[in-house]
This record gives structure tokens, sequence and C-alpha cells, in this order.
């Protein structure tokens, strides 16, 4: 088990990532997020798989309580956070109680948010159990809900005592989640690191076998060019925004299609899409965009789309309450390996109308 630093300024804490890391859940809970109580919380689908065996390691350090609510995106509100902290309420839960977030991007976002502000915020760690939440959304301390008017509209940042991503348990993980969850990664080594993103190329076919090994290598490289970044501009006052490379196009996307489309596949699209746009506008190195189509590809993961005009996508961006004052600003590559700086220091761009609908062509 590889434990890799996250050293942030205020609360430094660590990830561990191998197979076979949650046997020393304990030893980490003792030491990093020690509590009076546990509250486990976990979607439906990852509480039946694993979260007797979670509630009964946590359960080693203090007395720990399973919480469930329904899986998927559409869980991810304001509703399941109140079902959830309700819940936690009535089971008489205080202060000096601690969170375990166990499950994908949607639990620890979602059950991050009730650990910032139960009580005015207790400690957490994450158990992320999906690709992309191991090499994504388990670290760096966005936590937030989804509201009708555009994802993660509402949510605090709020930092883990620590991670343990046990990559066995991936073995359960549907394909279609496993490639989404790859497309993360990619998008890492797009923005930070060539070689990260070479060597997830090389390794495709590994990875779609959910080879522990080859996972294990990706998992560790991720985390720890994410915990570069996020160590450097905690709260994205700067270079941080470059880790929203492909999700200008990826949210507009994610809410035109009503979350049919997994978020790892509609950051695939919103990054081959915003490599064409950055292309056309001099920003990028002409070639980015086919290397990352062959990537993306060999992953099994889509590149374009069709079902939605490109006028609908464009409208979704503009109303996106992050866009500033009606224009779509996007963080671009200067080539793979590498963002483009942007030239106010904020690392992204506004594009022009005419240019973002031209590269939404398929
Ligand atoms: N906070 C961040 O920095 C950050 C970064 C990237 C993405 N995200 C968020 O993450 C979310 C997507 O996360 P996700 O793709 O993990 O989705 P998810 O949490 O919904 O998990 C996907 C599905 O897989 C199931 N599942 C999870 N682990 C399993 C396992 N080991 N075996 C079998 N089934 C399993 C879940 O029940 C769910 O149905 C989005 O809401 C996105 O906005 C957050
Ligand atoms: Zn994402």
């Amino acid at each position: 088990v590889q434990r890799i630093p996250v050293p942030l300024a205020g609360a430094p804490y660590e990830v561990w990532v191998g197979a076979g890391a949650l046997e020393q859940l304990p030893e980490m809970l003792a030491r990093a997020c020690p509590a009076a109580r546990y509250a486990v919380i976990a979607d439906s689908a990852v509480a039946d798989l694993y979260g007797d065996r979670v509630r009964t390691l946590a359960g080693a350090v203090a007395p720990a309580t399973l919480f469930t609510f329904p899986a998927g995106e559409a869980n991810k509100t304001r509703e399941r956070w109140r079902d959830v902290t309700d819940a936690m309420l009535t089971s008489n839960i205080g202060r000096d109680g601690a969170v375990v977030a166990l499950g994908g991007g949607v639990t620890g976002d979602l059950a991050g948010f009730v650990a910032a502000t139960y009580h005015r915020g207790i400690p957490y760690v994450q158990v992320p159990t999906t690709v992309l939440a191991m090499v994504d959304a388990s670290v760096g301390g966005k936590t937030a809900v989804d509201t009708r008017h555009g994802k993660n509209l509402v949510g605090a940042f709020h930092q883990p005592r620590a991670v343990v991503a046990d990559v066995g348990l991936l073995a359960t993980l549907p394909d279609n989640h496993a490639r989404a969850g790859l497309a993360e990664a990619v998008k890492h080594g797009a923005v930070a690191d060539r070689a990260h993103f070479a060597r997830i190329e090389r390794s495709g076919a590994a990875l779609l076998r959910h080879d522990v090994e080859a996972l294990t290598e990706v998992i560790a490289d991720s985390v720890r060019i994410k915990a570069g970044v996020v160590a450097d501009d905690e709260k994205e006052h700067g270079r941080r925004a470059i880790l929203n490379f492909g999700h200008t196009v990826a949210h507009a996307l994610e809410r035109v299609a009503g979350y049919a489309l997994l978020h790892g596949e509609a950051v695939a699209i919103g990054m081959h899409v915003e490599a064409r746009l950055g292309e056309r506008l001099g920003i990028t190195e002409p070639g980015t965009a086919a290397a990352l189509e062959r990537a993306l590809i060999k992953l099994g993961l889509p590149v374009t789309q069709s079902d939605h005009a490109p006028e609908a996508l464009v409208s979704a961006m503009i109303h996106d309450k992050k866009s500033r004052d009606g224009t779509v600003r996007f963080a671009f590559l200067k080539r793979l390996g590498q963002a483009a700086a942007g030239d106010d220091g904020s690392w992204t761009v506004a594009a022009p109308q005419d240019a973002v609908l031209r590269a939404l062509e398929p």
C-alpha cells in the first residue's frame, strides 16, 4: 500500500492506495480521524457490497452506524443531505462524531457536504469505491450537491483527514463506470504530466481488464498529480482551474442530457471538443485533439456526440451559474501534459461563441 501525501498548508493528509488497503482502515481512523462515533455513509448498492465490512472495521475503533441513500447522481441533492443528517441527528451522533464516506464520487460529494455542515463541520475520511472517486473525487476537499440550476452549486471546501483507496474494491465495479473513471486520469495526464498520459494509453487493455497492478499505478500517479495541483491552490483562486479541462462542455452535456451520460463519458467528449477549440483559437498545439481522441477511443470512451444541437449546449454553458457575465470560459491545454496559463492569471480563457459552436459540431 502506497501512502501519498497531500501537502496542504493547513491540514496535510495522506491517500493510501493499494489492493487490501481497506484492512488498514482501523489504524488510519485511530491515527488520522479519532472520534466517539462513526457515521458510515454509503449509497444502497455500495452498502450492500461493502457496508457491513466497513462498519465492522470502523467499529473496531468506535461505535459505527451505517447510513444509506439511493444510488445515482439524481440523489446528490439537498433532499438526501437532509435525510442523512436527520438520520444522524436521530441516532444522536454528536460533534465528537466523524463521517466515513464509502462509495463513488456521488457519495463522496454528498457525505463530504454532510460532514462539512453537520454541527458546523465534523471530520471525515474518504473510502472511494469507483475509479473516478479514487483518481479524482476523493482528493481535494470539494464537496457539493446538485440543484435544478446545475451541478455542484451548493457545497463547501472541506478536506478529508485521510483517504483509503482499496483497488480490490473495483472488482465489482461495472465496466462502463471503470472506463468513465479513467477519463479523469487521462485529464490529469493531459493537463500536467505527459508521461502519465502515455502510460495510461499504453496500459489501456490491462486497465479495461481491471488488472489490479495497472489500476494501482494509474490511481497512485493521478493522486500524486492532483495532490500537487491542490496543494498549490486549495481554493481554486488560480491554477487549480486546470482540473476543469473538458468540464465546461461536460457539465453542459450532463445538464442537457439529463445526466443520462456518465460524468466521465461527458468529460471524455468535453476534452476532445475543448482540445479542438483550443487548436482553432491558436492556444493548443495542433495534433493534441487527435492524440486525445486516440487514447480515449482505446479506453472505450466516447469523443463526440450528435444527440444534442451545438446551440443547446452553448446555451447551457451560458446559463451555467458559474459562467461569468454571459461569457463562456475554458481551461485549455497548451500541449499534451501542459495547461495553458490564460492571460489574467486565472488559467481560463473566454472563447467566442461562434468558435465554440463550430468545435461542437460532430
Ligand atoms: N469532488 C470532486 O473533486 C469531484 C471530482 C470529480 C467528480 N466528482 C463527482 O463525482 C460524481 C461521479 O462519481 P462516480 O462516477 O463515482 O459515480 P457514483 O458515485 O454514482 O458511482 C457510480 C455507480 O457505481 C456504483 N458503485 C460504486 N462503487 C462500486 C463498486 N465498487 N462496485 C459496484 N458498484 C459500485 C454506485 O452505486 C453507483 O451506482 C459526480 O457527481 C461528479 O460531479 C467530484
Ligand atoms: Zn470531473
